[in-house]
């Protein structure tokens, strides 16, 4: 049976790349943080995803936080509910 395991290998490998291919499309998938947020969230002027991940468990407390504590300049998002719950869903909040 030695000749089944180049071919687990190759498996194997597929694997890994379709992984780092799903991967990559989760980041193109996030257009309106990376449009709209990530200039200033890039955890030197504000929180980055990462952090506003850990902090916020859901698109509601999400919004809130947006529409309360969000600062000045964010001001012209505070109106559209829609858009953050949008943006919530994509950086993958429920
Ligand atoms: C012009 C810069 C700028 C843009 C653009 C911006 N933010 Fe912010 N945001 C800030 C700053 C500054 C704060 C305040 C950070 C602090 O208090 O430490 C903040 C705070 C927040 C907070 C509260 C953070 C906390 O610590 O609880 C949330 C949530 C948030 N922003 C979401 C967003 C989302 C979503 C977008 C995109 C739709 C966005 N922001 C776009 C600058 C920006």
């Amino acid at each position: 049976m030695k000749c089944e395991k180049p071919l687990f290998t190759v498996f194997v490998l597929c694997l890994i790349t379709i992984s780092f291919a799903s991967g990559s499309n989760a980041e193109n998938n996030r257009k309106l943080w990376s449009h709209m947020c990530a200039s200033c969230h890039d955890s030197k002027t504000a929180p980055d995803m990462e952090s506003l991940r850990a902090k916020y468990r859901t698109a509601d407390e999400f919004t809130v936080a947006v529409e309360s504590r969000g600062h000045r300049c964010m001001n012209i998002l505070k109106n559209d509910e829609s858009l953050i719950k949008k943006i919530a869903k994509e950086i993958g909040l429920k």
